[in-house]
């Protein structure tokens, strides 16, 4: 795969991404911002490089001009996207992402339309977020086609990145969400929670601006969806007490001092935590007549999934095997996506 453009390629998840695709024996030009850290990644495995900022109209045309696809890693993509979209559909570039920002998805989403004209695949959410629990649900509706709501939740014990850390920062002071009858709702921050069941264990569980809020209504068509994360009760009630200053949190000088102490702090999971951690989801779905199908997925540690599923997701692309305009990953290739994961399994719950 040679004709592929990975833009934020030097961040957490994009070098993590890079290695595999060399692994894979892609040979992709690597993009970003920072000349000197995108050449350094780009000499380390010889690939072609090219730098540039997120909003220089006249560099994206040239450096998509003969390029398939585009696999966007610089995040919070809700910073980004307005330049970066435009840019593909400008030149008939397939766009994909690593995205789980509910704002983001929308925003694509909203170039639908545009898209299908330049007969572009546009797939937002090709990682963790939202790739796993977007195939629970597709397999949950699956199994009750009838179904009107739909719960997802997951556990992650990996610990944040950097760009995940920024993007929390970021969308904080809008709290959670939820889909009630089509519409999202936003939510307080933390303000809904119950016990679920991860990997067999019953722990206490969050509800969160998850990105399939947005996405899994589309792969779905149910109405109401809420998404949990696993969270313990001493997180959840910090975070309660933060959600009362998100009028503080948002301002520009906390947004400057958080992200200030993101970068000293946070570095995201290391080889040994990503290689030996899992991800353990559930899912349940439920209609009008009172039934209900419950299920379980566990997969591989959620960044080092993200590298595997955003390359199979970009070669199904390249493939041709998803059509032009908005996708979601289960909605383009299906519930069994996640199961072409070494390592992934599903149950039933009784
Ligand atoms: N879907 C998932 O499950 C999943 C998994 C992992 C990550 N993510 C998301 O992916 C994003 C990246 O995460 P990460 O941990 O890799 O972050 P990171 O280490 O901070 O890397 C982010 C990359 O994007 C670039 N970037 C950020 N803002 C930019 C801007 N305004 N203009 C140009 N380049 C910009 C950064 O360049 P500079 O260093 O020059 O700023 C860097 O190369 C985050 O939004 C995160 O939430 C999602």
């Amino acid at each position: 795969m040679n004709n592929v453009i990975i833009y934020g390629a030097y961040g957490y998840t994009g070098r993590l991404i890079v290695e595999r695709a060399v692994e894979l024996g892609w040979t992709p030009t690597l993009a970003g911002r920072n000349l000197s850290l995108v050449k350094t990644l780009a000499e380390k495995y010889n690939l072609p490089f090219v730098s540039f900022e997120f909003d220089d109209k006249r560099s994206w045309d040239n450096a998509l001009k003969d390029k398939d696809l585009l696999l966007n890693c610089a995040g919070p993509f809700s910073i980004t996207i307005r330049d970066i979209l435009p840019a593909c559909i400008r030149n008939n570039t397939h766009y994909c992402d690593i995205t789980g920002e509910i704002e983001v998805f929308e925003y694509i989403q909203g170039n639908d339309q545009k898209a299908k004209d330049a007969g572009i695949v546009m797939l937002p959410g090709v990682g963790f977020d939202v790739v796993p629990t977007d195939c629970l649900s597709l397999f949950l509706k699956e199994q009750l086609p009838t179904a009107t709501h739909l719960e997802l939740a997951f556990e992650s014990n990996s610990g944040l990145s950097r760009g995940t850390a920024f993007s929390v920062l970021n969308r904080f002071h809008k709290g959670s969400a939820i889909r009630e009858n089509r519409v999202i709702k936003e939510m307080a921050a933390a303000s809904s929670n119950k016990l679920l069941p991860f990997n067999g264990k019953m722990k206490n569980a969050v509800g969160i601006a998850w990105g399939d809020v947005f996405t899994s209504f589309y792969t779905t068509g149910i109405p109401n969806i809420q998404v949990y994360t696993a969270m313990p009760e001493k997180t959840m009630n910090i975070m309660r007490k933060a959600g009362k200053w998100s009028w503080l949190i948002k301002t520009k000088l906390v947004q400057k001092m958080g992200r200030r102490i993101i970068n000293k702090r946070i570095k995201g999971p290391g080889a040994e935590k990503r290689d030996s951690l899992m991800a353990h989801l559930y899912g349940k779905v439920w209609d009008d007549n009172g039934n209900v199908v419950e299920a379980s997925l566990n997969t591989l540690e959620s960044y080092k999934l993200t590298s595997i599923t955003a390359l199979i997701c970009a070669e199904k692309i390249l493939k041709g095997e998803a059509s032009a305009g908005y996708n979601t990953p289960a909605g383009a290739f299906g519930s069994e996506l996640i199961m072409e994961v070494e390592g992934s399994t599903r149950q039933l719950l009784d």
